[in-house]
């Protein structure tokens, strides 16, 4: 008999319940709230969700999980993190808290590339420890499905390894071979020419999706495509990060290429906004990121208004954003994005599992759905986002069981 697990007497529980997804436009508010509920889960998936009213009684043994007083939602899906690294960026936050920008420091070869050489140096089984700790957080507060970055590697080994590390830690693996260009080869496009030959082959092997950061000082929009080109011929879905502090071509290129996302968006003016609002490319925010750099917010509200899709992700990295809490996501979309509670709820649950390839099955409380659930700390499922510290959450339900309990 497979394992049943009954969450019962919830003192409420909200789904997002859009007509199809990714949820866009006004569609992103489609959430439902059941007040007395429970949910069943059955060998790792949902079999049923209702009022307690309409709970009939169980046949053989079924663990229960007391829910007075708690809310429901879906697992939290954290679809942009960079978990595979080494060192920290303490030294440059305090810079940084002193008046140096985030880009000086890069320039500098600070930054991305301080990382690399703090990544480089551990070997697998460190960088697997590292990324399964990163993991460990990332449940505490509520996540259940993540995407996790390479590019903290930029030589082949390291790559393949960070790629292997988060497959290893039940992650969803991102090439993100274009993050910067390493010290030892030379310009961006030799980078590339020797890239694409030796890793990518391997990669795609491994990983999920492919990402590039497509900036001034990184790389520029003829080389996103052509790292983009080859990694769609290999299999690779595609992301990019974009728009992050100029507009350099990233939300036309996105479309062209079909790309799942483009992520950031904290530079984009209003012809982008018209752009990724008629398309099918998700808008990935990053309002952690956008917080902790001190840099403008991206034009959330504009992009909802004009019928976009968008997910929210914290961006975990050790550079511009070190935290792995979406509820605090959560609270910044409500406070600094100006999206309401229930746009949230979509944005890191069902849009964020579609940017992953993966909404068919999670980001729902509903019968064949993965059985991941958060249960909040709380009567109201809104106190996701009103609880600032982003400390609500009470327990966590990975795979139909008991993973979190506070
Ligand atoms: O998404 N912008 C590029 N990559 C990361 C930051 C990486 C870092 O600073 O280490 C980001 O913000
Ligand atoms: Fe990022």
């Amino acid at each position: 008999m497979a394992y049943r697990l009954l969450v019962r007497d919830l003192a409420q529980l909200a789904t997002p319940a859009p007509a199809a997804v990714p949820a866009r436009g006004a569609e992103l508010e489609a959430v439902e709230v059941l007040e007395r509920a429970y949910v069943l889960c059955s060998a790792g998936v949902i079999e049923a969700v209702g009022r307690m009213r309409d709970l009939g009684p169980l046949e053989g043994d079924v663990e229960e999980l007391d829910g007075r007083g708690l809310s429901a939602i879906p697992g939290l899906v954290d679809c942009h993190t960079h978990p595979a690294f080494g060192g920290d960026r303490v030294e440059e936050f305090a810079l940084r808290s002193a008046g140096a920008t985030y880009e000086e420091l890069q320039a500098a070869g600070g930054g991305i590339l301080s990382t690399v050489a703090a990544t480089r140096v551990l070997d697998e089984a460190a960088l697997t420890a590292r990324v399964e700790r990163h993991a460990g957080w990332m449940l505490q507060h509520g996540t259940t499905t993540w995407e996790g970055k390479s590019g903290y590697g930029l030589d082949r080994d390291t790559e393949l390894a960070s790629l292997r590390a988060v497959r290893s830690a039940a992650g969803s693996p991102t090439w993100l071979g274009a993050h910067a260009v390493p010290p030892e080869r030379g310009d961006a496009d030799a980078y590339l020419d020797w890239a694409l030959a030796e890793v990518l082959p391997d990669a795609a092997e491994i990983a999920d999706a492919a990402d590039v950061f497509l900036e001034r000082g990184a790389f520029d929009a003829a080389q996103a495509r052509r790292y983009l080109e080859a990694c769609r011929a290999a299999g690779l879905a595609l992301r990019l990060h974009g728009d992050q502090f100029t507009e350099s071509g990233a939300i036309p290129l996105a479309v062209e290429l079909g790309a799942r996302s483009v992520d950031h968006l904290e530079a984009t003016g209003p012809d982008g906004v018209g752009a990724l609002a008629a398309s099918g490319v998700v808008g990935v925010l990053l309002p952690a990121s956008a917080l902790f750099l001190d840099r403008p917010m991206p034009p959330a509200r504009a992009l909802v208004d004009a019928g976009a899709a968008v997910a929210l992700a914290t961006d975990f990295n050790p550079g511009s954003s070190f935290t792995t809490s979406l509820p605090l996501v959560c609270t910044l979309a409500c406070t600094q994005l100006h999206l309401a509670p229930a746009e949230a709820l979509t944005a890191v649950t069902v849009n964020a599992a579609h940017v992953l390839g993966r909404a068919e099955r999670i980001g729902r409380l509903a019968p064949g759905y993965a059985a991941d659930l958060v249960l909040l700390g709380a009567d109201d499922w809104r106190y996701l986002a009103y609880a600032l510290a982003g400390d609500v959450v009470e327990a966590v339900v990975s795979g139909g069981r008991v993973a979190v309990r506070r």
